[in-house]
């Protein structure tokens, strides 16, 4: 058995920053209440004459990972793509990338676990490294929110957290077993499917069923009851960081970089208080970027490195929780 180490890091945001001033001039909300419930200040949204969609973006993430890690496209053996918001139903972003970066032929599979995406898709690709199948696997989260949300006072509850991104890493084998995804654990539980979802269209309601509705059907935009997704998400994180920790024999206190999906700051603040980690433990970058989803954790994870806060042999520990439900955590020996 091989073991698998992150070798190269990227990220890209589209440039078009979006301020809470700028959401109360569509929508009944302002800057103290979604600071106050939410830690965002702002969020980076595409802007409509832009080329960008999850795909493009994350081929642009990936360009940097790629040339981080030291390699070229010619040495990827395989792209693990997460994304709620692929550019088409049919096929996925990963095969996008395929072409996108003139690839050989490779295989690509897309992972659709929405915030909880990039967790499952560290993961998926851990164990084709693990088993000696792939040397190097570019996984990716990305994701195109902001043409999609319902931006009026009826969506204020789901339009003022999301944010649009891109990040991806390049997982590579190695030989050291002491280093690299030590551990990951998934869980899902698909009775709350509709406590965060968008219905439609889907194949039972499509497109002709929406247009028939002249507008009164709303359920291609993202619902969310907030309050029992933030009360299942404390509990859930919670459970499946220590799960990783027992499995590893740490304990909280052998955590050097913690880094949860960014879906609320209240969230990971009572993560933070739960396990009694110090600031400098804890990695939060949603006061900029809001909640990307399969996007967050990457990204966050990129910067995080880039200011020198992932550190050789640091215990880094990944967490998300979101739409299905799914959960899941990553611990990597840096
Ligand atoms: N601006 C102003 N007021 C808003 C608002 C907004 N953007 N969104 C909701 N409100 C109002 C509500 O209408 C409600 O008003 P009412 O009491 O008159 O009915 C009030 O604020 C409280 O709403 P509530 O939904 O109870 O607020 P909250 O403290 O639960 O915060 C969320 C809402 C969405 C920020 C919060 O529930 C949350 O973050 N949940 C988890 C989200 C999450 O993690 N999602 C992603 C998972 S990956």
């Amino acid at each position: 058995m091989y073991n698998s180490r992150i070798t190269g890091l990227g990220y890209y945001v589209p440039d078009n920053v979006v301020t809470n001033d700028d959401l109360s001039k569509l929508m009944d909300t302002n800057d103290e209440w979604i600071q106050e419930r939410t830690g965002v200040k702002e969020r980076r949204w595409i802007p409509k004459e832009s080329d960008d969609t999850s795909a493009v973006m994350g081929a642009k993430a990936s360009r940097i990972a790629i040339e981080r890690a030291g390699l070229t496209n010619d040495d990827i053996d395989f792209i693990v793509f997460a994304t709620l918001s692929p550019d088409y139903f049919f096929p996925g972003c990963g095969v996008q990338i395929q072409d996108m970066l003139a690839m050989p032929t490779i295989g690509a599979i897309d992972i659709r676990n929405q915030c909880s995406g990039f967790i499952y898709a560290i993961s998926t690709a851990d164990q084709f490294i693990k088993t000696g199948m792939y040397k190097n696997i570019l996984v990716i989260g990305a994701d195109y929110h902001s043409n999609a949300l319902l931006k009026t006072t009826q969506g204020r509850g789901t339009a003022v957290i999301f944010g649009d991104g891109a990040g991806a890493c390049v997982l590579s084998r190695t030989e050291d077993n002491t280093k690299g995804v030590l551990s990951s654990h998934l869980h899902s539980e698909g009775k709350h499917a509709d406590k965060l979802i968008v219905e439609s269209p889907s194949v039972r309601n499509w497109v002709t069923d929406l247009i028939a509705s002249k507008g009164d059907d709303v359920s291609y935009y993202p619902y969310m009851d907030g309050t029992f997704v933030f009360k299942n998400a404390i509990v859930r994180f919670s459970e499946v960081i220590m799960e990783g920790l027992n499995t590893n024999n740490l304990t909280p206190a052998d955590i050097d970089l913690f880094i949860p999906h960014q879906a609320n700051l209240r969230i990971s603040q009572y993560v933070q208080k739960k396990f009694g980690l110090r600031d400098d433990q804890v990695f939060n970058n949603i006061q900029k970027y809001g909640n990307t989803t399969a996007a967050s954790i990457i990204i966050a994870l990129t910067e995080a490195w880039e200011q020198g806060k992932v550190k050789e042999n640091d215990t880094v520990v990944l967490a998300a929780f979101g739409s299905g439900f799914t959960w899941g955590s990553v611990i990597i020996k840096w």
